[in-house]
């Protein structure tokens, strides 16, 4: 049988290095990493690892907000998008991640992007509203 995506990934450990260099540049990247100022990073890389774990197949379960609920209000532009998608690609070379894993994985994200970007616009580093309230942290 056809080994699935997180199979061909690696598993759970090749995830979440990609999530955690992900997160990282993210963080790093003044063309998004406004959006991050009121966020628990925990949870948002729990979230994370649990998304891209269950839609390539693996054994977890994403119990996070939909996409749409998530980005509500973060007033996320296009440009912002493809700026994070443009840091996943990074964060997939640096870690070796064969091209079609890569294409496999940005093929399932892409689509996304509708219940993300409320700004039809290529600017980037655009603030956070005031009005954008983060998700409950992660209880410990
Ligand atoms: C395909 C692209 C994307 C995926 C798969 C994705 C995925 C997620 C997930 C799973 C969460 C956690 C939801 C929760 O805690 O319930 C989240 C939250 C968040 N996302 Fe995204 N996201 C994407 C694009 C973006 C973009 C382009 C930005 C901004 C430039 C962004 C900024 C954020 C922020 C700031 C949060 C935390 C919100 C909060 O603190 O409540 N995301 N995202």
């Amino acid at each position: 049988m056809e080994r699935t995506l997180y199979e061909r990934l690696g598993g759970i450990e090749a995830i979440t290095a990609v999530v955690e260099d992900f997160r990282d540049r993210a963080a790093a990247d003044d063309r998004i990493n406004l959006k991050f100022a009121r966020t628990d990073i925990a949870r948002l890389t729990k979230m994370l690892i649990d998304q891209i774990c269950e839609a390539t197949g693996g054994p977890c379960r994403y119990g996070g907000r939909s996409m749409k609920e998530a980005h509500a209000g973060m007033n996320v532009t296009k440009g912002e998008f493809d700026a994070l998608v443009n840091d996943l690609v990074a964060t997939l070379k640096q870690l070796k991640v064969p091209t079609a894993e890569q294409g496999e994985l940005l093929a399932i994200l892409g689509p996304l992007k509708p219940d993300i970007v409320e700004v039809d616009s290529n600017e980037v580093g655009t603030p956070l509203p005031d009005a954008f309230r983060p998700a409950q942290a992660l209880s410990t």
